[in-house]
C-alpha cells in the first residue's frame, strides 16, 4: 500500500479469516444487515427505523448480576408473537427429557458404543435426533439431556426453538449451515456451535449429503469460559477465539413456515405465513457462536504426572454450588506427552462426576481400540473406570520419551448428574456388550518380595 502522502493507516474493522463473523466470547456485539436499521443510543424507540419492530430476548432474569447477565434487542419485521398461533402439540419421540430414571434397564457398568450409521432417510436435525442420556430436571431448569444427531434433509421452511435449554452442537460428519435470528453460522467437524434458550434456527446441509454429530442442551446456566487461575490471562480457551455471526436474514412472506417449540420437554407446532428469522438488524450479548477446537491451547503436565481433566475444559455451565458444573464441555486435542517417570494416560479412578466421551477424530489414548470416531462412552458417577489392560501394559513399560498425540479431538460432557440411558440408547445395536471385558486381562503383579515392578 502506498502511504507515502497519508500520516496514517486505518485498519480495517476485522481480520480477514473471520469475515462474516463478529469475534469474541459474551462481547456486547452491535449489527445491522441494512445499513441504519439499528437504533442508536436506545434500545426503544418511538418509531424504529424501516419500522421494525423492538423485542428484547432475556438468556438471564432482568436482575442477575453485571457479569452473568445476557440478553439481546432485536430489530424485526414481525413481533415474535406473530410467529406463534394455533400451536399443537407434535411427537418427535426420540429427543427425550430429564428426567428418564430407570427405562434402560441396563445393569450398571461402564458402557461403550460403535457409531451408528447414518441411515439415508435419517431426516433432519429435528428429526434425526436421539437422546442417549439424560440428567436433572428439565421443569426445574437444572440439568442436561445429551444426544446424537443425524442430518440427511435440509430444514428448508422450517423453524425451531428450544425453550428448556441451550444447545452445544459437536459435528463430527458433514458441513452444516445454522441459519439463526441473529446470522449464519457455518461449521464443520472440528468446529463446535452454541445456541442459546429461546434462539429460532434452521439447520442445513451444507456441501454434504449427510451430517452426525453430538449435541448436549444445558437445562441450567449458560455455558461460560472456566476460569484460569494461576494460569493467567491467555491459553486454554481464548475468547478472541469465539465467533459470532453478523445480522442475516431472509423474507418469505406468503410461503407457508412451519415453527416448532420445545418446552418442558413436550413439542409444539404452528403454521405461519411467513419466515421467523426476519432479523434485519440486532445488538447485545445473548448471542450464538462457534468455536474452532483447533485453537485451543492447552496447558498441561510439563515435568510428571498426568493432571486432571479439567485443565482442558473449553467451556462450563456453572451450578450454584461454586466448582460443580451443572455440565461441562472438554476436549483432549493433539499435544505433547513429556512427563518423566509417570504414568501418562487417565489413571484409575471414580468420580461424583459422570462422563460421557465421544470422538470427533483419530484415536483416545486410554482406549487405543474399540472408540473410534462418532462412537461414544459413559462412565457413570461413582463406578470405577480407567485405562483399559493394552493401555495400562503399553504405557507402564514403554520407554518414556517426548511424544506428540495427533490426529485426536476427543470430548467429553461431564456433569454432576448420574446419567440415566434411555431405552433407545440401551437398545442400540452398537453397544460394545463385552465393553468391561477390557480391563479383564489386568493381572495382579503384587509380590511382597519384590518392590521393583518390571512388568513381570
Ligand atoms: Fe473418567
Amino acid at each position: 500500500m502506498n502511504v507515502q502522502n497519508q500520516t496514517f493507516v486505518v485498519a480495517k474493522s476485522r481480520a480477514k479469516y473471520n469475515d462474516g463473523y463478529m469475534p469474541g466470547f459474551g462481547n456486547d456485539f452491535e449489527t445491522e444487515a441494512i445499513e441504519g436499521a439499528l437504533p442508536i443510543g436506545q434500545n426503544s424507540p418511538q418509531r424504529c427505523p424501516y419500522g421494525l419492530y423492538a423485542e428484547q430476548l432475556s438468556g438471564t432474569p432482568f436482575t442477575a448480576p453485571r457479569k452473568s447477565n445476557e440478553r439481546s434487542w432485536l430489530y424485526r419485521m414481525r413481533p415474535t408473537v406473530q410467529h406463534i398461533s394455533d400451536m399443537r402439540e407434535i411427537d418427535l419421540p426420540y429427543w427425550r427429557a430429564a428426567p428418564t430414571i430407570g427405562e434402560s434397564g441396563l445393569p450398571l457398568a461402564p458402557m461403550r458404543w460403535d457409531p451408528a450409521p447414518i441411515p439415508d432417510d435419517a431426516g433432519t436435525f429435528l428429526t434425526g435426533l436421539r437422546t442417549i442420556s439424560t440428567g436433572g430436571d428439565v421443569f426445574t431448569q437444572v440439568g442436561y439431556a445429551i444426544h446424537t444427531y443425524a442430518v440427511t434433509q435440509s430444514m428448508e421452511d422450517e423453524y425451531f426453538w428450544n425453550a428448556d435449554g441451550e444447545l452445544l452442537i459437536v459435528p463430527e460428519v458433514g458441513r452444516l449451515r445454522f441459519f439463526t435470528e441473529f446470522g449464519i453460522i457455518d461449521a464443520a467437524p472440528g468446529e463446535i456451535v452454541g445456541i442459546p434458550r429461546g434462539m429460532k434456527f434452521k439447520v442445513l446441509l451444507n456441501g454434504d449429503d449427510k451430517a452426525r454429530g453430538y449435541i448436549c442442551e444445558n437445562y441450567g446456566g449458560a455455558f461460560t469460559l472456566p476460569e484460569r487461575g494461576p494460569i493467567g490471562a491467555n491459553c486454554m480457551a481464548n475468547p478472541r477465539d469465539f465467533l459470532t455471526p453478523v445480522a442475516a436474514f431472509e423474507q418469505k412472506d406468503g410461503t407457508t413456515c412451519r415453527v416448532i417449540v420445545k418446552w418442558c420437554g413436550k413439542f409444539h407446532a404452528s403454521e405461519i405465513d411467513h419466515s421467523p428469522l426476519d432479523v434485519v438488524a440486532w445488538h447485545g450479548n445473548y448471542t450464538p457462536y462457534k468455536y474452532n477446537l483447533r485453537h485451543y491451547s492447552p496447558v498441561g503436565p510439563i515435568r510428571n504426572d498426568h493432571a486432571d481433566p479439567s485443565i482442558f475444559t473449553v467451556l462450563t455451565a456453572p451450578s450454584a454450588e461454586p466448582g460443580t458444573a451443572n455440565i461441562d464441555f472438554v476436549i483432549f486435542p493433539p499435544r505433547w506427552l513429556v512427563a518423566e517417570d509417570s504414568f501418562r494416560p487417565p489413571w484409575y479412578h471414580m468420580n461424583i462426576m459422570s462422563e460421557f466421551m465421544g470422538l470427533i477424530e483419530g484415536v483416545y489414548d486410554a482406549k487405543p481400540e474399540g472408540f473410534v470416531p462418532g462412537g461414544m462412552s459413559l462412565h457413570n458417577m461413582m463406578l470405577p473406570h480407567g485405562p483399559d489392560a493394552d493401555a495400562f501394559y503399553g504405557a507402564s513399560l514403554k520407554e518414556l520419551k517426548p511424544e506428540k498425540l495427533d490426529n485426536t479431538i476427543a470430548f467429553m460432557f461431564e456433569t454432576r448428574f448420574p446419567q440415566q440411558l434411555t431405552k433407545y440408547a440401551a437398545e442400540l445395536p452398537t453397544l460394545q456388550v463385552k465393553y468391561p471385558d477390557v480391563w479383564q486381562p489386568l493381572r495382579n503383579h503384587f509380590d511382597p518380595n519384590r518392590p521393583v515392578w518390571n512388568g513381570e
